[in-house]
């Protein structure tokens, strides 16, 4: 439909129908097996049900069609539903989590993987997809770290970018691609205590370099979407937080879109104590720009009364609601209701998309230990151990329209390699403690302790029958993503005890880690002979895993956050700023800043990760010792493949501005390079270095680089390599 006829048909809508375009309701609403936690069913009047602009939750290709076919014929204009889905990772064929894709360093990756998304929810009838999620987190007791490529806003700038191009593609009306949403605009990573939902107070220098980077590099992608945050920025709730939402998002980074809620987000702005009522909330929403209202009924009740008296100016509902209408229009969606439903039986998985999960899952894993090259695994008699070793229960709580059926597990994918008689499998104990999941109101069986005593006793035979042992160790899905934040980062005890019982038959240990956080790993790391983490891998988890563990394809992924020694340390985050008394490398530390009782770094830092090859790095070098705004510098550095199987490194290339007006980052992270070496390979990886990569968000309240000494580093990790020096003149 052109401007033209999208404007005509915007004025022949009643007040009534142009508010409802801004109404989103739960799919539920429409489809009656649709479980979707939290809602109370019929709360929705009928008048809404027949004229809100979207829905969300919902999926499959028959139903969506029905649902839409009877929306439209009641619809007064006949204006399509547009159906949302929280497709975060995953439709049917499911990718590693994103944390675990942050670990690939691998953003075409990525791309591919979200093309395949979209593709199979577009076939489900399904629009538009919630995600990227491109929030910052530096916290891993905050379960939603799980949903995020991790602490670092370059790397999460590359990602959130392919994503939303890998769902969008080049058209928005090609029905094999999604509508994108980039959320939760903004700072949600950076809630208080890592507890879901909570305040967030930061530095407006520290919100824009550091928690609004990603963001605004996934705008540039021209997003269709944009959703708000349920938490507060300082002080001032997201959802009606003009500043963030006007002047930002809209002015600032250009935003065109339609910005809309987060679940309930609007009339949470109650409980916030920044709004009176639901009247009050509404207009709240409506003043900081907020397009589409999900579910909280703020709008479908009081919007309309707003706009009748004035308060809420006709033109202002007016853009919001040309807002929705291009942006179904832009899906094609006036044309073809019922875009991208090519069959009753929606979409299947294939070989190909099997193929790409795969070779993502392989790309994630991060290898953390490989004492005496325990892995690969040989050919002698191994056990796979743990509530990990044999469950399909390998995607996170956000992939809930992938069907378990069609998960690979590790048991599996070790049979399709190793002889039947050289391999076992035993549970070795319950996936969680006994009251783990006692918050989420679910508790186990009076047989909980029997269970594991039998479970565990089994367990110790399997391993004494065995040279090797793979422990299959983790969190539970359910223990990370939204609502899922935990002041402990340990493991399960119940694991915990199951690896110190097998420790004791003297075995070779391999611990392999699900899981969507980072964890405490000392004393795992101490009772393991090499330590892997797996994050949540997906359908093809098993296979990808297998690939790795047999040696089929080398580990290569890099830690995309700090993995801590306890939970105390957190928030922690390799970028952090210098203080006045750094701790020193090496001799007394009395007096600086320090912990008494624990190391400042991680146990595992941000970019860490190994192989089963060694990689030399050449002396580091720059093309000269100073640069100006015109010209650039080109920091280079050859690595070799020192071992004897090929592999892929990670060159990382991190950059700190010595002294400014404002302190910087002891390292920032400004390029990275995925390169594949065969044994005793050579292969030069250089970087350009621009001054526009050297700005901040200086004392004098604006973006621009300043003149003085820089440090560069070209290495394998947050932590380690030799700095090189520069000016900028
Ligand atoms: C709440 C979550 O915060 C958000 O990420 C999600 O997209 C919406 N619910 C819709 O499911």
């Amino acid at each position: 439909m052109d401007r033209k006829s999208l404007e005509a048909l915007l004025d022949d809508m009643s007040i009534e129908e142009k508010v409802m375009q801004l109404v989103q309701i739960p799919g539920s609403e429409y489809l009656a097996e649709a479980e979707i936690t939290g809602i109370e069913r019929g709360r929705v009047e009928e008048n809404v049900k027949k004229l809100a602009g979207s829905t969300l939750g919902i999926w499959g290709s028959k139903n969506l069609r029905e649902i839409q076919d009877r929306y439209i014929k009641e619809h007064p204009h006949h204006i399509p539903l547009m159906f949302m889905l929280d497709v975060i990772h995953g439709h049917k064929t499911v990718f590693p989590c994103p944390l675990g894709q942050g670990a690939s360093f691998d953003p075409e990756r990525t791309k591919k993987g979200a093309t395949v998304q979209a593709r199979e929810a577009a076939a489900d009838g399904v629009h538009v997809t919630f995600s990227p999620m491109s929030d910052l987190c530096r916290d891993a007791r905050w379960g939603r770290i799980m949903e995020s490529t991790g602490e670092d806003k370059y790397l999460n700038s590359l990602m959130a970018s392919a994503m939303v191009e890998g769902y969008q593609g080049d058209d928005l009306t090609d029905p094999e691609h999604l509508a994108a949403c980039v959320k939760h605009f903004a700072a949600y990573g950076a809630a208080e205590g890592g507890r879901d939902y909570n305040n967030t107070e930061l530095s407006e220098h520290t919100l824009r370099e550091h928690y609004l980077r990603a963001y605004g590099e996934a705008i540039k992608k021209d997003p269709a979407m944009v959703m708000t945050s349920f938490n507060s920025v300082n002080g001032i709730p997201a959802t009606g937080n003009q500043f963030l939402m006007r002047k930002i998002l809209r002015e600032e980074f250009g935003f065109k879109g339609v910005l809309i809620s987060d679940w309930g987000a609007v009339g949470e702005l109650i409980n916030h104590g920044f709004a009176e009522d639901k009247k009050d909330a509404a207009y709240r929403a409506m003043m900081a720009g907020v397009d589409i209202d999900m579910c909280s009924g703020c709008y479908s009740e009081q919007l309309e009364e707003l706009v009748e008296t004035g308060a809420v100016s006709m033109k202002m509902l007016d853009e919001a609601v040309l807002r929705v209408l291009n942006m179904k229009n832009d899906l094609g969606l006036f044309e073809d209701p019922y875009r991208g439903i090519v069959s009753d039986a929606g979409p299947v998985i294939t070989e190909e998309s099997r193929r790409l999960a795969r070779e993502a899952v392989a790309a994630s894993l991060v290898l953390l230990e490989n004492n005496d090259k325990t892995l690969p695994l040989g050919k002698g008699k191994t056990s796979f151990i743990g509530p990990y070793a044999d469950t399909k229960k390998l995607q996170s709580s956000w992939a809930f329209s992938g069907e378990d059926d069609n998960t690979v597990t590790v048991w599996e994918a070790a049979k399709e390699v190793y002889e039947p008689d050289s391999i076992k499998v035993a549970a070795g104990c319950t996936m969680l403690d006994q009251d783990a999941m006692t918050a989420r109101g679910i508790r186990h069986t009076d047989q909980w302790q029997e269970e594991n005593d039998r479970l565990l006793a089994e367990a110790v035979q399997t391993a004494e029958w065995a040279d090797t042992v793979v422990l299959c160790l983790g969190e539970d899905f359910a223990q990370s993503g939204e609502a899922a934040s935990k002041a402990s980062l340990k493991l399960p005890a119940v694991q915990l005890k199951l690896l110190k019982e097998i420790k004791k038959t003297g075995k070779r240990i391999v611990t392999l880690i699900f899981t969507g956080r980072p964890l405490e790993l000392d004393e795992v790391k101490e009772l393991s002979d090499a330590l892997m983490i797996c994050w949540l891998p997906g359908t093809e988890g098993g296979h990808g895993v297998m690939d790795v563990v047999s040696g089929k394809i080398s580990p290569s992924g890099r830690l995309p956050v700090s993995f801590p020694y306890t939970v105390g340390q957190e928030p922690l985050h390799y970028d952090m700023y210098p203080t006045g008394r750094p701790k020193p490398a090496s001799g007394p530390s009395e007096f600086t800043s320090r912990y008494l009782d624990c190391e400042n770094g991680a146990l595992y830092p941000f970019g860490y990760g190994l192989s089963y090859t060694s990689f030399e790095y050449g002396e580091p070098k720059l093309s000269a010792s100073e640069m100006t705004s015109e010209d650039t510098l080109t920091a280079s550095v050859s690595i070799r493949n020192t071992g004897d199987v090929p592999g892929d490194v990670t060159v990382q290339m991190y950059i700190r501005d010595v002294c400014a007006s404002r302190v910087r980052p002891v390292r920032e992270l400004a390029g990275f390079r995925k390169i594949h070496l065969n044994p005793g390979e050579e292969k030069a990886v250089s970087f350009v270095i621009k001054e526009e990569m050297l700005r901040f968000w200086t004392a004098e309240e604006k973006w621009a680089s300043e003149p003085g000494r820089f440090n560069v580093w070209l290495c394998d990790g947050s932590t380690k390599g030799r700095a090189l020096e520069f000016s900028l003149k």
